[in-house]
């Protein structure tokens, strides 16, 4: 995978950022619509799908299981010949799932009763990912799975798991230690294969792809509201899949980076069409807005039981505020271009409740202060947030780490920047948005690849 590939990104200062555009389909959803897809009876399109190397790998682990999937062809259909829910084969070899979190997460609780063993293994930053908040709960339902460090509390890939057939789960009732989909999808995932009822109970509402994509596929769930914050989703083990299509909206998370850009930098006003406003992913909205941001939505439809939207951005001050917690999961992948628009912004921003953001493609709570240090930004990280106070950026040099939205989220700095900045280690922005430079470039941005 590109992690090999050394890309800098070259971001020269100044611009601003108009037209109209689309950014590349949802990664959670191309994934998601690849493993149902495959897990179905009959024979599904998907449009829209995201080329990019995570949704991409996914695709790859299903080829390799046996699943006949035609495409992605130029506009991203994919056509896929379900094999019903045991009709996956044993693959030759290890599953390469490379740089991606979601692949292995939900794989882990879909793969962990197929009768037979199978390999996961992904690149350097997806294997020092932790893996145990997964693994825990299968084993729970009664999965035989084994981490190359299961001395080490995180458990970390690649996982071995074996099954045969006498394996079989039982149904759980789970109440996830943190607010995350990938847990919940992977213990509903497995669910499907269990003997029973399988609960999952979520501390505070998280993406919720997976409950609205297998209810599209006919199975039944139950989504039982406990308080204002939490919710618990049901389904009974032994169901099956009927093929559905899909049509992948764009991603919010590609769309955010265009949106702080847009927000920033003077005279902007840019259109982002077909975009996923699904509730549970919003926060960047909410947040901008409470930020002051000008954004406004409009051709609100529904697509195959996901709500989109086009979005449109004008240049607006933004001002600090404390983040609200209630936001943090219903942004969290959105931090890295949130912490450009808090050194945009007048006065302190401050975020709290987001620990998770230490273990995702990198640690981003550091990467941003490191490099909005470098670039002069006076910020603090803390275990859980960070604390930005509103400035200016200077030029220099910033590491992504090979994480694709710190990577992203500076070239966004560019056009606020007294001068140039260079970003190192960029190749893994082909991981979700493939096409990042052009389409930057085509709105207003000045970024160069070398
Ligand atoms: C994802 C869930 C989130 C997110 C990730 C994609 C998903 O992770 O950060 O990029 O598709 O379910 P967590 O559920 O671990 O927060």
């Amino acid at each position: 995978m590109s992690e090999h590939l050394l890309i800098n990104y070259i971001a020269q200062p100044g611009g601003h950022l108009s037209g109209q555009l689309r950014v590349p389909g949802d990664k959670s959803i191309s994934h998601r619509s690849i493993m149902l897809g495959s897990l179905s009876e009959g024979t599904m399109t998907i449009s829209g799908f995201l080329q990019g190397e995570d949704s991409l790998a996914t695709l790859k682990a299903f080829r390799a299981m046996g699943v006949e999937i035609q495409g992605p062809d130029e506009q991203g259909r994919v056509v896929i010949q379900g094999v019903g829910m045991h009709g996956l084969k044993k693959p030759d070899a290890a599953l390469d799932l490379g740089n991606s979190g979601t692949s292995m997460r939900l794989l882990t609780g879909l793969l962990s009763a197929q009768g037979f063993d199978i390999t996961l293994a992904g690149d350097h930053s997806l294997s020092s990912r932790p893996m145990k908040r997964v693994i825990d709960p299968v084993i729970q339902m009664g999965a035989d799975i084994k981490s190359s460090a299961n001395e080490n509390a995180a458990g970390t890939a690649p996982l071995n798991i074996h099954s045969d057939d006498k394996t079989q789960l039982t149904g759980i009732n789970y109440t996830l230690p943190m607010a995350s989909a990938q847990v919940k999808s992977c213990v509903l995932l497995a669910g499907l294969y269990a003997q029973g009822e399988t609960c999952v109970t979520e501390p505070a509402p998280t993406r919720d792809h997976t409950e609205r994509m297998l209810q599209g596929f006919g199975y039944q769930l139950e989504v039982k509201k406990l308080d204002d914050q939490r919710s618990k989703i049901c389904l009974q083990g032994g169901g099956q899949l009927t093929a559905c299509d899909i049509d992948v909206p764009s991603d919010i998370s590609s769309a955010a980076f265009f949106m702080v850009g847009a927000s920033i930098a003077e005279g902007s006003d840019l259109t982002l069409q077909h975009v996923g406003i699904n509730p549970t992913r919003i926060g960047i909205i909410n947040i901008l807005q409470q930020m002051g941001a000008d954004i406004s939505l409009s051709n609100k439809k529904d697509v195959g039981g996901e709500p989109v939207a086009d979005i449109r951005i004008r240049h607006a001050q933004l001002k600090g505020i404390h983040i609200p917690e209630d936001q943090v999961p219903l942004a969290i992948d959105e931090f890295p271009v949130i912490a450009i628009a808090a050194a945009c912004a007048q006065g302190q921003t401050i975020l709290t409740g987001a620990e998770e953001l230490r273990v995702k493609e990198s640690d981003r709570i550091q990467a941003m202060i490191d490099g909005m240090q470098i670039l002069g930004i006076d910020c603090e990280g803390t275990e859980d947030g960070m604390i930005i106070n509103g400035g200016e950026f200077n030029s220099g040099t910033v590491d992504s780490l090979g994480d694709h939205r710190i990577a992203m989220a500076f070239a966004m700095a560019a056009l606020k920047a007294k001068s140039t900045i260079t970003i190192k280690d960029c190749a893994n922005v082909n991981t979700s948005f493939p096409g990042f430079i052009a389409l930057a470039r085509s709105s207003g941005l000045q970024v160069d690849a070398q």
